[in-house]
């Protein structure tokens, strides 16, 4: 299991057209799932239009997988600051170098962009750009698969009610 913490992250705009793509979960607690992002990029437009998303872990080694619906918010400023802290200068440039999801005529200009601010910051803590942040998705249905015989696999599904979570199985 080369990466355990890529998840398939699910989001739609506001037509309800939806598109995926692998993030890493960073983060799990009470509140929820973190991944890191720019929301300038068009996850983050389409979670700004919709903050319904939902993404799903397969870990074939151990034959399970896990499903999770919920609302995202964005992590507080001091939280992305402390995960940027935390990541490679080389990441944190390159994170700086990307206006992740926009066309660009040529990747040159994007390595020009990465080596100028190599320079620039050089002698100095790169800054986290301003719309590089944590992205919190707030649970409301969390789904265990798990592989069984004849095809009969094992489905738990915890849903959020008012009154706390209720568990309920789930055919194959
Ligand atoms: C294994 C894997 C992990 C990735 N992790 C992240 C991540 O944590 N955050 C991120 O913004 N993009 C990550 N990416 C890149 C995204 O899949 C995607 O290309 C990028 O976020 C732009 O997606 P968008 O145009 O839908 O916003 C990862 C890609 C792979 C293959």
């Amino acid at each position: 299991m080369s990466q355990p913490e890529a998840m398939a992250l699910a989001t739609s705009d506001k037509r309800g057209r939806a598109s995926v793509r692998y993030v890493l979960l960073k983060q799990v607690d009470e509140r929820g799932f973190v991944f890191f992002t720019n929301m300038g990029s068009r996850k983050g437009r389409e979670i700004k239009a919709n903050p319904y998303v939902s993404f799903a872990i397969h870990w074939k080694p151990i034959d399970k997988q896990v499903r999770v619906e919920g609302r995202i918010e964005r992590v507080s400023d001091e939280e992305a600051d402390t995960y940027w802290d935390t990541r490679p200068r080389l990441s944190q440039l390159g994170a700086l170098a990307s206006h992740q999801s926009a066309v660009i005529t040529h990747r040159e200009i994007l390595t020009q962009r990465w080596l100028r601010l190599e320079q620039k910051y050089r002698n100095r803590a790169v800054p986290r750009p301003r719309e590089w942040t944590g992205v919190r998705i707030i649970p409301d249905r969390i789904e265990f698969w798990e592989e069984e015989e004849h095809r009969l696999h094992h489905r738990d599904l915890y849903v959020r009610s008012r009154s706390g979570w209720r568990r309920q199985l789930l055919q194959p």
